[in-house]
């Protein structure tokens, strides 16, 4: 098949995925659509566990030579709890649901690399496995690909995501971390509710959760290296429901965001210290709940160059991608996989999540071919390493 069409295979569903978004863990009609593309075009779909989503594999598939080098691609493709506002003539067609993050384009983009690398498949030099992972938003669909143990043979893994801070045909490259690991709180401040008019006869939860609010904001000021970033985020406070009733308790939610794992686990323990000190103080309690997201994502510099010297091969233009505390679940493939995440270049739009959000699709074939061309690379990158005996 020329190339030709598979460019248009990949601009089209682009368009579908587009008008038809779906969310986190409800990926069924986008599962079978790149179900259906593959299949149409023999590409093996592995079997898993995942009720959403799927794993593909081009390579030496289902023959006995598991010592070849193993690369995966991911792209996440569910959406977002947004009414869209783009006035795009392919917009979305549900009201409240979009694709604001650009999963859409990662998704197509992958697709079209997974077309691509078929043609090539009998001179690849190893397999390539294409995870297209749900629910990246939710977050944690990192997660269920993972416990699918469809990743064990993997050597290096690549994702990529939509920037509105590149132009078309430029890519984002960083080592180290590009997106932070994502922490949440929920602390609830329990006193003893009484009369407003008798303060004396119960404990007022109120002054303590201000308090502590206040006091949060000195574990970034005060406890934090100034040279590494991180962040406390207080987005939720909730306590009493009158004017004239002290309430029982009080909650105060949020979250905490770092670039290093030793921040991160600093932030924790000053935030829980200075809750249960500052509640006991004032004769109430602190009760919390710590609900740990992603890690910071964790690109490997020798990835990296490799990912820089196939963007050049392909000339595209690399710009280093600012680290944003923001969160990204890719990184749960990093904790244990070398790679890189890579941004893509969508032309200047609104920021994801925003209604208004939209990606040039003139991007989506360049960033499939850059696909190919990356796991192309990991690959005969992976053999020389082996063959010299250091990697
Ligand atoms: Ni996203």
């Amino acid at each position: 098949m020329a190339q030709q069409e598979e460019e248009k295979i990949v601009q089209e569903t682009f368009r579908w995925l587009h008008r038809h978004p779906e969310l986190s863990y409800e990926e069924v009609e986008t599962t079978k659509r790149v179900r259906e593309v593959l299949q149409e075009h023999d590409v093996t779909v592995l079997d898993s566990s995942l009720q959403t989503g799927l794993v593909a594999e081009v390579g030496a598939a289902g023959s006995a030579d598991t010592e070849g080098p193993v690369v995966a691609l991911r792209a996440d493709i569910d959406a977002l709890p947004v009414t869209e506002e783009t006035g795009l003539p392919y917009a979305s067609e549900i009201p409240g649901r979009m694709h604001a993050c650009g999963h859409d384009f990662h998704t197509s983009a992958l697709l079209g690399a997974a077309l691509l690398l078929k043609q090539k498949e009998a001179a690849l030099p190893g397999r390539v496995k294409l995870v297209f992972q749900p629910a990246e938003e939710a977050p944690g669909g990192a997660k269920k690909v993972l416990e699918t143990g469809l990743l064990g043979d993997v050597d290096a893994m690549f994702g990529l995501h939509v920037s509105p801070l590149f132009p078309v045909g430029t890519l984002g490259l960083r080592a180290g971390a590009v997106t932070a690991s994502v922490d949440r709180f929920q602390i609830t401040f329990r006193g003893k509710g009484t009369h407003a008019a008798h303060p004396d006869a119960g404990i007022d939860p109120i002054p303590a959760a201000a308090a502590f609010i206040q006091a949060a904001q000195t574990i970034v000021s005060r406890n934090l290296n100034p040279f590494a970033p991180g962040l406390v985020s207080i987005t939720h406070v909730e306590g009493g429901n009158t004017w004239n009733v002290i309430p029982e308790t009080v909650l105060v939610e949020g979250t905490t965001r770092s670039l290093g794992k030793e921040e991160r686990q600093l932030i924790r323990e000053n935030l829980c210290r200075l809750a249960e000190r500052i509640a006991e103080g004032h004769g109430s309690q602190a009760e919390i709940d710590w609900y740990e997201g992603p890690p910071a994502t964790d690109n490997t510099p020798e990835w990296v160059e490799v990912a820089q010297k196939v963007a050049e091969q392909q000339s595209l233009s690399v710009a280093e991608a600012p680290a944003s505390l923001g969160g990204e679940d890719f990184a749960y493939y990093q904790e244990t996989l070398p790679g890189v995440f890579v941004l893509v270049g969508t032309g200047h739009s609104y920021s994801n999540h925003n209604p208004k959000f939209q990606v040039d699709p003139a991007a989506l074939w360049p960033a499939a071919q850059y696909l190919v061309g990356l796991a192309e690379a990991a690959l005969q990158h992976i053999l020389k390493g082996k063959a010299g005996g250091a990697k």
